[in-house]
């Protein structure tokens, strides 16, 4: 069975001690949750910070971006192994916001997935569609070519590592939520993209829904069946918030 994937993306948010206080508040809270991994992605100059903060607790830690080379001369830049080393386990990949203000493409996204992948991170690779796109009617071509490119040259048993969230940019921080029915239909689709290209993998790949996530619409979200966990932005800010969403059963 597919265990839900819960992960908060703070994006450009909070410092090292607010982020530290965040998740020290948040600790208690969720601690008894069962059946369901939950991760934080603080900004990059907040990791080591929280990693200690989280030190001997269940919740993981993860980037919101990752350079593809291992080193070298890259102003700015972060490689896979750097965040390995302040205590990364997960890393999103091809954001909406990556793919929109910084012209990131599913070949881009492709070798960062496969970076993060030699270092040992677990991918959180970003798809979905824009408004225009879905008023189109173009969901579920723009949802295959994101997700093709982004595992391009995998072997199945890598893509069972890697998680993908599904988020409709137009759901992305405006409160506009994709109805449970819509989101189930969208993640059934990319599910069986993964399916024809890598066989039985699919069954074990944890497909998130994310935009707009809040404590009111997560139970029925995760209730869909190939719903595995969500990529909360807002919402995954504050403590309570946070764990009212971990602890939506
Ligand atoms: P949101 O962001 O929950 O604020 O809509 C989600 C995301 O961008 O990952």
């Amino acid at each position: 069975m597919r265990i839900p994937v819960i992960a908060g993306n703070w994006k450009m948010h909070k410092t090292g001690p607010e982020g530290a206080a965040m998740v020290t508040a948040l600790l208690p809270l969720v601690r008894d949750a069962r059946e369901v991994e939950i991760v934080i992605c603080p900004p990059f100059t907040a990791l080591e910070a929280v990693g200690r903060a989280l030190a001997g607790s269940a919740v993981r830690m993860g980037a919101q971006d990752v350079h593809w080379q291992a080193e070298g001369a890259y102003t700015g830049e972060v490689s896979a192994g750097m965040l390995v080393a302040v205590g990364c386990s997960h890393v999103i990949i091809g954001h909406s916001e990556r793919r929109q203000y910084f012209g990131e493409t599913d070949e881009l996204v492709n070798r960062k997935v496969k970076a993060a992948l030699s270092a040992g991170l677990v991918p959180i690779l970003c798809v979905g569609e824009t408004l225009e796109q879905r008023e189109a009617g173009q969901t579920e071509e723009i949802c295959r070519t994101q997700v093709e490119g982004g595992l391009k040259g995998l072997a199945p048993e890598q893509v069972k590592g890697v998680i993908i969230a599904y988020e409709p940019v137009w759901a992305i921080g405006t409160g506009r939520t994709a109805s449970p029915q819509d989101a189930q239909q969208v993640i059934r689709s990319i599910r069986q993209v993964i399916r024809e290209i890598f066989g039985e993998a699919a069954e074990a790949v944890r497909i998130q829904y994310g935009g707009s996530v809040k404590p009111e619409n997560a139970a029925e979200l995760m209730a869909q069946p190939d719903i595995d966990g969500a990529l909360v932005g807002g919402a995954s800010l504050q403590a309570e918030t946070f764990a009212a969403i971990i602890n939506y059963r």
